[in-house]
């Protein structure tokens, strides 16, 4: 059983405790198939979701599944926070804190942020993307659909297609697709692949043909334009031309290869629009099965007994 305070990456967790957690999700999953999708599991319990980037699919989902299982669920916008105030993170996350909060999920645009967070509360603290370092609820939901698709993640071949330089996706996928005995092949411009990223346990291709050429899994990651102004490639014609997947690069796949991709797409830059609508696509799928994953981290981290707060002499408050 996953026994951690927090969930501040995939580095350092085991093959028994992403299984646990994959294994809870189905059951979560099932629960969201029903008819009646409101549990016990999180009531008495306070979610507070604090999100200095935007976010559609992570932030609702982390909201639905806290409302779904009962629980106490508020979000702060950064923008209207009094962090606009000048207040630190840590400031804020102490105040969050007295107020009884039992998770505190974050996204951050400094890598970091949520482990110095998690230091300085009482609560839990999920990391739900930081910077260019980890996004590891969005790796455990894709885990999740490759292990429903496949039946088991040991020995698939996942090809993973994009900007893997600023991507958090892509590490937490790297880190535990490898503890789970797949393996990994990147390509990417190579203004936009990391140096010494094949350290993590990967492999890199020099071309999108050679990545997924017995690929099981095909991956996009998504393209920011605002890189293309950085010059970190020369137009989004050319890369299009040399990175989009579609339809006939997956063909080059093996022939019941799956196409992801974590959201949000720019149709027609990273994927072009007949793949992400292909019978291939299981996108959708993604989406469904990140509440699943969000609703097992929310009930297995609120297992634990919280300690009590204690004044700076020592006593219980
Ligand atoms: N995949 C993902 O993190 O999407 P959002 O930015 O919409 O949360």
């Amino acid at each position: 059983m996953y026994q951690h305070k927090d969930l501040l990456g995939l580095r350092g967790v085991s093959a028994e405790e992403i299984t646990d957690i994959l294994d809870v999700a189905d059951t979560m999953k099932e629960i969201l198939r029903s008819g009646n999708k409101k549990t016990p599991h999180l009531q008495g319990k306070s979610i507070v979701t604090l999100f200095y980037e935007n976010s559609t699919r992570t932030r609702m989902s982390f909201e639905l599944a806290s409302k779904y299982m009962s629980a106490a669920s508020a979000n702060i916008a950064a923008g209207a926070s009094s962090v606009k105030k000048g207040e630190t993170l840590m400031d804020t996350g102490r105040t969050l804190d007295r107020m009884g909060t039992d998770i505190i999920i974050i996204r951050h645009p400094v890598s970091g942020a949520p482990h110095m967070l998690a230091k300085c509360v009482r609560s839990a603290v999920i990391n739900a993307g930081d910077g260019m370092n980890e996004h590891p609820t969005q790796a455990l939901l894709d885990m999740l659909t490759m292990r429903q698709r496949f039946g088991s993640l040991k020995g698939l071949r996942v090809a993973v297609i994009g900007d893997v330089m600023h991507s958090r996706v892509a590490r937490s996928n790297i880190i535990g697709l490898c503890t789970m005995g797949a393996s990994v092949t990147l390509c990417a411009p190579p203004t936009l692949m990391p140096v010494g990223i094949d350290k993590m346990g990967c492999t890199i291709a020099e071309t999108t043909k050679k990545c997924v050429s017995g690929a099981d899994v095909v991956m996009g990651l998504r393209i920011q334009r605002e890189r293309q102004q950085a010059g970190l490639f020369p137009s989004v014609a050319e890369y299009c031309d040399n990175w989009e997947i579609t339809p006939e690069l997956m063909q080059k796949a093996n022939s019941g290869a799956i196409l992801m991709h974590p959201g949000p797409i720019n149709r027609g830059v990273e994927v072009s629009s007949d793949a992400a609508d292909s019978d291939r696509s299981v996108i959708d799928a993604q989406v469904t099965n990140g509440v699943a994953v969000r609703m097992a981290l929310l009930y297995m981290l609120t297992r634990r007994e919280l300690t009590p707060f204690k004044s700076e002499g020592g006593n219980e408050i």
